[in-house]
């Protein structure tokens, strides 16, 4: 901590000296994102945006055509009129000139990044071509782990074009960052913790019409808009997609419990173990999110992890149903009306448990 503090200090020394100076500066090294939150300048976190019934902000990017977020499909929200958090409007993108290879050279898409991103937050990259500490200039390396920083995308290479990384699902009509940290992938991690619904005895209980059990899903209440949703979150630099998983869970999940410190040593061991089990991975890939452009986009990796015996965080002291509290067990259902790729992430689970959906 004394370190990083006068590693700071020392930053900001320089800093001030080339303020003074008249020069234009940034400190380029990779940040550490700040713990979760939505805030209202990064208010729309959809990958952890799931449900509901209600009638809030989180609304707009609920939608009944439940679309995979697979390779095969053109995005959609990616090329919403309205880039979230703006009044600014996407250059519309007709379906057939979304892959890069139609040629459309009228193509002028609206420049946009978020103010909140331009102010550099630890989170985020720097404008390209920017000059950094010791008058070099940013030109991140695109398709590597870069400075702390994974670059690479979970499916496969993607293009630079004029030093600017290419969406690889094709044009959204907004360039720049938008409201995305990165340049390229930003990562993100879907931890899907779930356990089976049960009886007093401890029965399974079977869906009345499918006859299947039903599996039930820790959700959180997001904190901008109260929408229950997966408690995900991005990855930060250097890493591993395992820990994040785990501690965007702990953080969501265990830190809004009010338990003793006995308690929730006991919890956090069982949460260390569930983790460590392999888990079942859902999706790895791009994510068709609103806040995507051509030079920035969201990718995340879902994994779920299932207390089949029902003695490990199953007993979490989670109320199940009750709204008050910030986290809970919610049963996977498909009436639910689910953000569209985490109600497939739901769904490839249920069928891989042989749950009802
Ligand atoms: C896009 O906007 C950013 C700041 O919002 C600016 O730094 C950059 O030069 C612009 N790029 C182009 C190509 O106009």
């Amino acid at each position: 901590m004394v370190h990083l503090l006068l590693r700071r200090n020392w930053i900001g020394r320089i800093r001030l000296a080339l303020t003074l100076a008249g020069l234009p500066f940034t400190v380029c090294s990779s940040g550490v994102r700040p713990a979760i939150s939505c805030t209202p300048s990064y208010p729309f976190r959809a990958t952890k945006t799931i449900t509901s019934t209600s009638t809030s902000c989180c609304k707009r990017y609920t939608t009944s055509v439940r679309t995979m977020p697979s390779s095969a499909t053109l995005h959609v929200k990616s090329r919403c009129p309205q880039y979230p958090g703006s009044k600014i409007k996407r250059l519309p993108v007709p379906d057939d000139k979304v892959d890069w290879s139609q040629k459309w050279p009228q193509y002028n898409p609206v420049n946009h990044t978020d103010p909140a991103v331009l102010k550099k937050p630890v989170w985020a990259d720097a404008e390209i071509g920017d000059f950094c500490l010791f008058f070099s200039v940013f030109s991140p390396k695109f398709n590597t782990v870069d400075a702390g920083v994974d670059r690479t995308g979970f499916e496969g290479t993607y293009k630079v074009e004029n030093g600017k990384p290419l969406n690889p699902h094709g044009r959204t009509g907004v360039t720049g960052r938008g409201l995305l940290g990165r340049w390229g992938p930003n990562h993100a991690a879907d931890p899907i913790v779930t356990r089976w619904k049960v009886d007093a005895k401890g029965a399974k209980i079977l869906h009345s019409v499918s006859k299947r059990p039903i599996l039930q899903f820790v959700a959180i209440k997001r904190k901008d808009c109260g929408e229950w949703a997966i408690p995900g979150g991005m990855v930060d630099p250097g890493e591993q997609v395992s820990l994040t998983l785990q501690r965007e869970f702990s953080e969501e999940a265990l830190n809004s419990l009010s338990v003793v410190p006995a308690e929730r040593a006991k919890i956090h061991e069982r949460i260390n173990k569930l983790f460590k089990s392999p888990g079942f991975q859902v999706y790895k890939g791009y994510v068709d999110d609103p806040r995507n452009t051509d030079n920035a986009w969201m990718e995340t990796v879902a994994v779920n992890f299932h207390d089949e015996s029902g003695n490990s965080v199953s007993e979490l002291p989670l109320q199940a149903g009750d709204d008050a509290g910030q986290v809970k067990w919610v049963d996977v259902d498909s009436s639910f009306a689910l953000y569209a790729s985490h109600s497939h992430f739901l769904e490839l689970v249920t069928k891989e448990r042989k749950a009802h959906w």
